[in-house]
C-alpha cells in the first residue's frame, strides 16, 4: 500500500461527512445545484463583517515594512495583547500576551495542546456526540480518546459519567461549548463542578487534568444568552478557538490557544505550546490575519440571520414530528432519526434530495445533524422535500 495501513484505515472511518459532500456533488450536476439541499458542512454562507474588509483594504494600502517576514512563533504581540484583554474581559481575570499563542485556525490550536501535554497511551476524554476530529488529533499525538456519553435528553455535561471515566492516565478531557453538532450551551454551574472535580483530584493526588475548551462558536449564541468564560471555573484550562466562524474566515486558518492564568503551570506549558506549535510545521499562524484580527476581538457575524435559521428550521420540523433539543447557539441541529438506522435514515433523506450527516459519524448513532449555515431561502425551498422525508419516515410530515 502506498498510504501508511494507519492513514488508510482512518480515511475510511471519517468519511461521512466528505462522503456526504461528493453525493451531493454528483446530484448538484446530475440534478442542478437549486434541486439539492445540503446541510452537510460546517462552512459559514456569510461573508466577514464589513469591518473586515475595511482592515484588509488599510494595510494593503498603507502596507507595514517587513510585516510578511518571519515573526515570534507565538504569533504578533499586538494580536496578542488584543486576544488577552478580550478574555479578561470575558473572564474579570488578568490575562496577558504572554498567556497567548496565535494559531493555524482551532484544529491547529488543538493539536498545539495535545502534542504539549500528551506522553504516549495517556487518554483524552471526548463526550458524545463530539467533533469527530478530535479522535485523530488525539491519534497523532500518541493519546487515545475516551468517549463518554452527554445527558442523552439534553446533551448537558454528565458529571459523575465523566469522574467514572477518569483513570491514572486521564491527561485531558475535550469540551465544546457552544457545541458542534448539538448547539448547546454548558451553563456557569456544571463548569464550576467539572473545575471542582478536577481540583479536588489534584489536591488529593497531585494528577493534573486539563479541560481543553473548543470555543469557535463563542460568540454565536442565541436569545440573548451568554457563553461562560471557562478560566475563573476550571482552573487548569486552556482555550482553543479560531475566527472561522464568528468572523467567516475558515479558509484563512486564524484563531488562538489561550492557557488560564490561574494554573500553576502555566509558564512550562506556554513554552511548551510555543514550541509544538513550530515543530509541528505551523511555525506561526498567518501574518496578514494576525495584524486583522488584532482590530476585529469585538466583531463578529450577523447572528441574528443564524437565530433565525434556527427558529426557522426548529418550528417547521418540529411540527412535522422530528424530535430535537433546541440549539443555544454554533448553527447545528441535531435531531433524533426517526427511523432505528440513522445511517438509513440520511440515505433516505438523499433519495428527497437532502443532504445530512448520520450521527454515527459524531460517536451518536441514532441522530442526525443539520448544519443550517446556509441561506434562508434554501432552507425555506427544502420545506416541501421535509415534510415528504417525514412522511416516509413515518412522521406527521
Ligand atoms: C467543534 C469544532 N472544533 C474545531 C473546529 C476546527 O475549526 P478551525 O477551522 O478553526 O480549525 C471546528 C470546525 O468545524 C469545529 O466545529
Amino acid at each position: 500500500m502506498a498510504i501508511a495501513m494507519k492513514i488508510a484505515s482512518q480515511i475510511s472511518k471519517s468519511s461521512w461527512i466528505r462522503r456526504m459532500f461528493e453525493e451531493g456533488e454528483r446530484l448538484r450536476q446530475e440534478l442542478g445545484p437549486d434541486k439539492i439541499y445540503d446541510f452537510t458542512l460546517g462552512n459559514p454562507d456569510v461573508e466577514p463583517p464589513e469591518a473586515f474588509g475595511r482592515e484588509l483594504q488599510a494595510l494593503a494600502r498603507e502596507p507595514l515594512p517587513g510585516m510578511h517576514r518571519y515573526m515570534n512563533n507565538a504569533g504578533y504581540a499586538e494580536t496578542r495583547t488584543a486576544v488577552a484583554n478580550k478574555l479578561s474581559a470575558d473572564s474579570g481575570l488578568t490575562v496577558g500576551p504572554e498567556q497567548v499563542i496565535m494559531t493555524c485556525g482551532a484544529g491547529g490550536a488543538l493539536n498545539v495542546v495535545l502534542k504539549t501535554i500528551l506522553n504516549p497511551g495517556e487518554e483524552v476524554i471526548i463526550l458524545a456526540p463530539f467533533f469527530v476530529e478530535y479522535k485523530f488529533y488525539i491519534d497523532n499525538h500518541g493519546g487515545l480518546p475516551v468517549e463518554v456519553w452527554t445527558n442523552h435528553e439534553t446533551f448537558q455535561l454528565d458529571i459523575p459519567a465523566i469522574e467514572k471515566a477518569i483513570t491514572p492516565k486521564t491527561r485531558a478531557i475535550i469540551i465544546c461549548s457552544p457545541n458542534n453538532p448539538t448547539g448547546v450551551i454548558y451553563p456557569a454551574e456544571s463548569l464550576k463542578r467539572l473545575g471542582d472535580l478536577l481540583k479536588s483530584i489534584h489536591n488529593r493526588s497531585g494528577h493534573l487534568i486539563y479541560v481543553i475548551s473548543d470555543e469557535p462558536y463563542a460568540r454565536i449564541a442565541y436569545d440573548g444568552q451568554h457563553v461562560p468564560n471557562i478560566f475563573p471555573l476550571v482552573e487548569s484550562s486552556v482555550i482553543v478557538t479560531s475566527h472561522s466562524k464568528d468572523l467567516a474566515l475558515p479558509g484563512e486558518r486564524i484563531g488562538y490557544l489561550a492557557a488560564n492564568p490561574r494554573m500553576a503551570t502555566v509558564m512550562q506549558f506556554m513554552e511548551g505550546a510555543v514550541f509544538s506549535n513550530r515543530v509541528l510545521g505551523f511555525v506561526n499562524a498567518p501574518a496578514l490575519m494576525q495584524r486583522l484580527v488584532a482590530k476585529l476581538q469585538n466583531e463578529s457575524v450577523d447572528i441574528a440571520e443564524y437565530q433565525a435559521k434556527r427558529d426557522l428550521l426548529v418550528n417547521e420540523l418540529s411540527d412535522m414530528g422530528f424530535s430535537m433539543v433546541k440549539p443555544d447557539g454554533a448553527f447545528y441541529l441535531f435531531p433524533q432519526s426517526p427511523l432505528a438506522s440513522d445511517v438509513d435514515f440520511v440515505k433516505l433523506a438523499q433519495k428527497h434530495h437532502i443532504l445530512l450527516v448520520p450521527g454515527a459519524g459524531f460517536g451518536a448513532p441514532g441522530f442526525f445533524r443539520i448544519a443550517y449555515c446556509v441561506e434562508k431561502e434554501m432552507i425555506q425551498r427544502s420545506l416541501p422535500a421535509w415534510s415528504a422525508l417525514a412522511r416516509e419516515a413515518g412522521l406527521k410530515g
